[in-house]
C-alpha cells in the first residue's frame, strides 16, 4: 500500500467521493470577508494537498478581493473559475456541492442554516463562531451536529482559543482544582465602537439604492438577526472559556445593559453595553461585561477566583499554593493556524473531531446573556432555550436575489430610518 493509498483508506466516507483520484481536499469558503479570507488562508496553509475550488458571498466584490489576496500567496490552489464563485443567498448550496470541507464566515445569523445544509450534504466543516443568535438557530444547530456525529463529519469551530496551548494548559489546571473551588469568574470584551457602513455611503459606493435588506446584510454588525448584538459576536470568545472551565453553560442570567443616547442611524439596533451575571448549576457565578464605547477602559480577558488561589486565565497563569505560570516552549504557535492544522489532520486521518456541541451552547450562552439584558429580567437556561422566537427570513436562500432582498427583515426603521431599540423591563424576548 502506497502512502497515498493509505491516506485515502483512512478518510471518511465524506471525503472519500471527492478524494478517489487523488487525496486532495476540497475547499469552499462561504462569506469572504475578512475572517473568511483568513480562515481560507488557514486551510490553504495546513500541510497535505488542498485546493479552493468555490466561493459565496452576496456582494460580488467582496469574492472578487478575498479571491485575488488568495490567489496572490497561494497561486493555483486558489484559482477558482468564474462559474464556481456563486453570488446570491442561494449560493452556498452550489459551493458546498463541490467541496470536500466547508468554511462558513458569513454573519452569524446564517450559520445554522448553512451549517445544516452542509452536514445534510455530508460536508467537513469549519464554521465561524458564534453559531447562532436565537433559540430556533442554537436547536437547529444542536440537531445537525448530531447528524455530524452520524455521518463521521469533522467540525471545528472558530473558538481558537481552544487550539492555544497555554489556555489548555491553563484550564487542565483548573479542571484538576488547583485554585480549589471556582466560586467566582469574570469574562470581559470591552473597546471602541464597531465599524459602521451608513446607508448613504454604501449607496453611494454601489451607485444605486439598497433595499433595506441589502442594507442590513452590508450593515450586519447592528442587527440581532444577522450577528445576535456584540455580547454574542464578541464576547461569546470569553463566556466559552468559562464554559469551559465549569464543564457546561450557566443555568441562569440576569443582567442590565444600553446603549448611548444620540446614536445614529447606521448604528441599527443593538446595544453598546452589558453586564451580566450568569449563574451556574454548583452556585458559582461569571459576571461579564462587554462594550463598544469610544474613550472607555478596554480589555478582552477572563479570570477565576477559587477557595485556594486565582487564574488570569487569558494571560495563563494561577497564583496560591499551586502557583503557576505558562511559558510558551519553541516556535510560538498561531491559534488561527492550528485550528485549522487540528480539523484537517482529523479529516485525513479519521481521528474523531466535533466542536459543534460546545460551539453551540457557548453561543447560546451568549444569546441568554442578551436576552437578560434586553428584558432586565432573571432568565434561566431552559426558558431561553424554550423560546420560540426565530429571526432568520424565511425563504431567503429560496429565492433568486433580486426577489430575496425585497423580503423584509425581522427589524424595520421607522418614518426617520431609526430602528427600535430593547427596553429592559418593557421588551418581550423569549
Ligand atoms: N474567530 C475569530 O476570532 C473571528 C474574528 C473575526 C470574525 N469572526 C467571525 O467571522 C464571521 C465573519 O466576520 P467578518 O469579520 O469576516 O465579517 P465581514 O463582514 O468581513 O464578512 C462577511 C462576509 O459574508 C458575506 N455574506 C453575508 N451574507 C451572506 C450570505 N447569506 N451568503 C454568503 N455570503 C454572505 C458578506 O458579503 C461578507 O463578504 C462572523 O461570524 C464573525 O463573528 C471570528
Amino acid at each position: 500500500m502506497t502512502a497515498g493509498s493509505a491516506l485515502l483508506a483512512n478518510l471518511p466516507v465524506a471525503g472519500f467521493v471527492h478524494a478517489v483520484a487523488d487525496d486532495t481536499l476540497k475547499i469552499a469558503l462561504v462569506g469572504c470577508g475578512g475572517r473568511g479570507a483568513g480562515a481560507a488562508d488557514q486551510a490553504l496553509s495546513t500541510s497535505g494537498p488542498v485546493r479552493l475550488v468555490a466561493v459565496a458571498d452576496v456582494v460580488e466584490e467582496g469574492a472578487r478581493v478575498a479571491l485575488r489576496n488568495l490567489k496572490e500567496k497561494h497561486g493555483d490552489k486558489a484559482d477558482v473559475p468564474l462559474d464556481q464563485q456563486f453570488i446570491g443567498f442561494d449560493g452556498y448550496k452550489k459551493a458546498i456541492g463541490l467541496a470536500d470541507v466547508v468554511i462558513l464566515a458569513t454573519p452569524p445569523g446564517f450559520r445554522a442554516m448553512m451549517f445544516e445544509e452542509a452536514v445534510r450534504q455530508g460536508k467537513h466543516v469549519f464554521a465561524e463562531k458564534p453559531v447562532c443568535v436565537d433559540a430556533a438557530g442554537f436547536h437547529r444547530f444542536l440537531a445537525a451536529a448530531e447528524e455530524a456525529k452520524k455521518k463521521n463529519l469533522k467540525v471545528g469551530i472558530g473558538l481558537q482559543r481552544y487550539h492555544s496551548s497555554g489556555y489548555i494548559e491553563n484550564i487542565k489546571r483548573l479542571r484538576d482544582g488547583d485554585i480549589g473551588q471556582i466560586v467566582a469568574m469574570r469574562a470581559c470584551w470591552t473597546g471602541g465602537p464597531p465599524w459602521v457602513h451608513e446607508r448613504e455611503v454604501l449607496e453611494q459606493q454601489c451607485g444605486r439604492k439598497l433595499t433595506e435588506l441589502e442594507y442590513q446584510v452590508r450593515n450586519w454588525v447592528h442587527f440581532v438577526w444577522l450577528s445576535g448584538d456584540h455580547i454574542v459576536e464578541q464576547h461569546v470568545h470569553n463566556l466559552d472559556v468559562i464554559n469551559w472551565v465549569k464543564g457546561g453553560p450557566p443555568v441562569k442570567a440576569r443582567g442590565i445593559g444600553g446603549r448611548d443616547p444620540g446614536k445614529g442611524k447606521g448604528y441599527g439596533e443593538i446595544f453598546n453595553h452589558h453586564s451580566v451575571e450568569f449563574t451556574y448549576a454548583d452556585g458559582s457565578v461569571c459576571q461579564s461585561v462587554c462594550h463598544q464605547q469610544a474613550g472607555c477602559w478596554a480589555e478582552v480577558s477572563e479570570f477565576a477566583v477559587g477557595t485556594k488561589g486565582r487564574s488570569q486565565i487569558d494571560r495563563h497563569w494561577i497564583s496560591g499554593p499551586k502557583a503557576w505560570r505558562y511559558r510558551e516552549q519553541g516556535t510560538k504557535i498561531n491559534p488561527y493556524q492550528q485550528e485549522h492544522d487540528d480539523l484537517f489532520d482529523a479529516i485525513r486521518n479519521n481521528k474523531p473531531y466535533n466542536e459543534a456541541e460546545f460551539g453551540a451552547t457557548s453561543s447560546f450562552t451568549a444569546v441568554l446573556g442578551r436576552m437578560a439584558t434586553y428584558s432586565g429580567k432573571e432568565i434561566t437556561w431552559d426558558q431561553a432555550a424554550a423560546s420560540k422566537v426565530e429571526t432568520m427570513v424565511k425563504r431567503i436562500d429560496e429565492l433568486p436575489y433580486q426577489e430575496a432582498v425585497d423580503l423584509n427583515p425581522p427589524t424595520m426603521p421607522d418614518a426617520e430610518g431609526q430602528y427600535k431599540v430593547a427596553v429592559p423591563g418593557d421588551t418581550f424576548v423569549i
